[in-house]
This record gives C-alpha cells, structure tokens and sequence, in this order.
C-alpha cells in the first residue's frame, strides 16, 4: 500500500485559524473539459458544480465571506460561443440557486462593470443582490467583468467626480478614503486566496485588496475541487505568519500581536 494511501488527508483546521474571507480564481475548466475530449463550455458546467463545493464548505466552516472570479474583464475575448454559453450558464444559475442560497444566509454580491451583460442577467443580479437573508452566514461575491485594475480606476474617477463637485480636498485622498470605493468596500480583505489550475498569477482580480492575502495555488483543475483541496489550503493558511510589515516577535501571539 502506498504512503498515500496510508496518510489520513488533513482535516480542516480550528475556526479561530479558517480565513474570514476567501478569493478564488476558478481556472482550469477549459482543460478539464479538453482532457476528456468535450468541448469547453462543458467544464464551465462542470465548474458551475464545483462552486457548490466552495460555497458548501464556507458555510460549513463558518468562513463569512467568499470572492469568486466568475468572468474578467479580459474573459469578454474569448470565443463568440463560449462567451454566448457562460452567458446562458450565468443566467441559468442566477434563476435555479438564488433561492436556496438566500434560505441558507448567503448574501450573492456583484462586482464587476456589468454594462456589457444582457439585460436579463443585470436584472437577475439586481434581484439576487436584494434578497438579503435575515441572517447572513456568507457573504458572496461574483465578480463578473471585473479586472482589478479596473476597479481601482472606477474608484479613482468617484473621488475625482467629488473633488471636481466640491465636495472633496485632494488633500483629503488617502488609502482609505480610496479604500471605501473599491468594489468590496465594508468587507475586511481577503484572508486567504486560491488558484485552481497550475498558473502562478493573480491575472488582474482584487489587485489592491489582495495587498496582504495569503497566496495558495494547486495544479487542481477547479471542476475538481473537493473538500480535501479546501482543507489543504486551510491547513497551510493556519500556518502561515501574517506579519502585515511587523516583526516576527512583534506579531507571535505571546505579544498578544496578529496570528
Ligand atoms: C476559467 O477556466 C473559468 C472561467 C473563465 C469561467 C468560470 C465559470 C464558472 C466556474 C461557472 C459559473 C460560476 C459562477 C460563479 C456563476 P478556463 O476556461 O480559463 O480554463 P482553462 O485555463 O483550462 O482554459
């Protein structure tokens, strides 16, 4: 018998060490649809499933808020029929998941620049982004259109429009201030983000919030995804020092500093 076979997998570790808010690129569903000789809209179906993976294993973990790199602003290039079907595939889970999602307390958010979407699916997103559980166990995040650069120049052209109007001192500009108009503004940063798919990149999502994310990739095509990815990526995340710029001894939990 292998070791493998021998190893238990690593369970997921203590809430207390879980991210708060994880980012993910799901990539990989072309090749995972390739590989077996399918056309690639097929593991865009696939992975539509694997999201279901992720959103179950938040709300069993108690992680609040969950960013999904649905579509980049970039993604808009890509074929005419595979642009087409992740279309339908959007608008088909927008009208199948958004009320059993809302009964179980997620919250679905949008970020991007929705202003090439079909208008059906921009009105479905207003509609799912209304339904707010009593109880939000999980914030979720689409980003659909989205490019992080993108997102950093929406907000700089808000704070212009404020300064031109009067209402606001250049002077007055910092990280903050900026802060509170990027997309996820009022969520705290991204904890954690992950990479499915072998690439080694951020590829333009969250640019600014993932400023002090830690960084976790596998070869692991996304319509793969288990829980057992999930909880090795937590199980590496518990044991990261976060040290936000501070020393080693400045952050080790006997100083009562940041784990
Ligand atoms: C990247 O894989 C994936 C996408 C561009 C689309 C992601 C969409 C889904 C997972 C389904 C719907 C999800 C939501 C949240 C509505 P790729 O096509 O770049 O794969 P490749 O690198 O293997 O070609």
């Amino acid at each position: 018998m292998s070791q493998a076979a021998t190893m238990p997998a690593p369970a997921a570790p203590p809430a207390a060490r879980l991210p708060r808010h994880l980012a993910v690129i799901m990539d990989g569903n072309g090749r995972w649809a390739q590989r077996r000789n399918r056309p690639r809209t097929l593991g865009h179906r696939a992975g539509a499933k694997a999201v279901q993976v992720c959103v179950d294993y938040c709300l069993a973990h108690g992680i609040g808020a969950l960013t999904l790199f649905a579509f980049s602003s970039e993604n808009w290039n890509r074929p005419e029929d595979e642009v087409g079907a992740l279309m339908k595939l959007f608008l088909r889970m927008l009208d199948s998941e958004v009320d059993e999602l809302h009964r179980r307390g997620v919250h679905l958010g949008f970020i991007g620049d929705r202003s090439g979407f079909p208008d059906t699916i921009r009105e479905r997103m207003r509609q799912a982004e209304r339904q707010v559980p009593a109880d939000v166990r999980l914030a979720l995040n689409i980003a659909v259109g989205y490019g992080g650069r993108w997102d950093i120049a929406q907000a700089c052209r808000s704070l212009a429009e404020d300064v031109a109007a009067g209402r606001l001192a250049p002077a007055d500009i910092d990280e903050t201030r900026l802060g509170e108009r990027l997309s996820l503004a009022g969520q705290p940063a991204p904890d954690l983000f992950i990479r499915t798919g072998g690439d080694l990149r951020i590829s333009n999502f969250l640019l600014w919030q993932l400023a002090y994310t830690e960084l976790w990739f596998t070869e692991t095509l996304w319509p793969d995804l288990d829980d057992s990815v999930l909880d090795a990526a937590m199980v590496d995340f518990a044991e990261r020092e976060r040290r936000f710029g501070l020393t080693s001894a400045q952050v080790a939990p006997a100083a009562g500093g940041v784990a």
